[in-house]
């Protein structure tokens, strides 16, 4: 098996379209011999350290319960056990775990201490979210379209929402694999140019469609997917008011699911604030697949990290 060895995953677009492919594949094999109870242990021996800013529910059990599943060992390292660049320097942080860990990772505020600790570090880091990407959550999302479409030829892509984190990640994964990517967002809560540009770009060689939209309802239309993530991220909660305002009509809500195909998916990376970005109901409904999503982020960061581990 190939490993993607000595790299860092600081943003999806680390990775080729072949690296991405290999570790859907091997995230398909990966759960269907857990489903039948075969256990794995190619990890036996290694360590993962896991540093966290913010709080977690899905990145930390998918991280901690991979480990453990692949033989391996993961430590938890929160706020208020190392203090990142507070109690250390964040390169002695790096130079020490890389001393005894055998890959790193990190959920951070800015993205800049992701890039520090990767560029300190001898051991591969991970970005377990930062205020610019969230990678493992886009490779979770394409296990997910993937196994629910059987491919992502010609498929379509909506998002609704913040121009953020998830949104940026999504956006770059999806026309790395050739799916159409739409995104409906109100003006002033844009992706960055840059960003965009990039992906325009990768689009244009990989045949996708990109389009920006200030409707949803422009945007939605016939989509096989439709995505969404909350309105106000981890550290922007004194924004909240004004950005209720600014988002409320982009609520997914059944009346914009009924403008999407018939068994278009609904997709959210969780948590969710019902009610804002999404309805209760379209989270219940027949077509989300919310939590085989969450599933899914065990499944592909399995999948990483046997890549990933030297
Ligand atoms: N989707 C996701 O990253 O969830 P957590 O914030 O709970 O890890
Ligand atoms: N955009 C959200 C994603 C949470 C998984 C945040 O950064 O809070």
């Amino acid at each position: 098996m190939k490993r993607i060895k000595g790299k860092d995953l600081l943003r999806i677009r680390d990775l080729d379209f072949e690296e991405i492919m290999q570790i859907i594949e091997t995230a398909l094999d990966l759960k269907k011999d857990l489903y039948m109870g075969k256990v794995m242990d190619v990890l036996k021996g290694k360590t993962l350290a896991m540093i966290f800013q913010k709080p977690s529910l899905r990145t930390r059990m998918a991280f901690e319960t991979a480990m453990t599943q692949l033989g391996g060992h993961a430590i938890y390292l929160g706020p208020d056990d190392i203090k990142l660049g507070k109690r250390e320097d964040i390169d002695d942080i790096a130079e020490v775990l890389s001393r005894m860990a055998d890959v790193i990772m990190a959920r951070v505020f800015e993205h800049e201490v992701v890039e520090i600790l990767a560029k300190n570090s001898r051991v591969s880091v991970i970005n377990g979210l930062s205020d610019f990407e969230h990678p493992t959550q886009a490779l979770g999302d394409l296990l997910t379209i993937y196994e629910k479409r059987g491919t992502f030829d010609k498929v379509t892509v909506a998002f609704v929402g913040d121009g953020n984190n998830v949104s940026r990640s999504l956006m770059y994964a999806c026309v790395m694999v050739g799916m159409n990517f739409r995104m409906a967002v109100p003006r002033g809560y844009e992706l960055d140019e840059e960003s965009v540009e990039e992906a325009k770009m990768i689009a244009k060689r990989t045949g996708a469609e990109i389009f920006f939209s200030d409707d949803p309802k422009e945007v939605v239309k016939d989509a096989d997917v439709v995505y969404t993530d909350v309105w106000t991220s981890m550290g922007q909660e004194s924004e909240a008011e004004e950005r209720r305002r600014a988002f409320e009509k982009y609520r997914v809500d059944m009346e914009l699911m009924g403008l999407a195909k018939e068994n278009a998916i609904f997709m959210h990376c969780l948590p969710a604030h019902y009610g804002e970005e999404v309805t209760k109901e379209v989270s219940r409904s027949k077509n989300s697949v919310i939590f085989d999503q969450a599933e899914n982020r065990l499944h592909s960061i399995k999948a990483l990290l046997v890549h990933m581990t030297p």
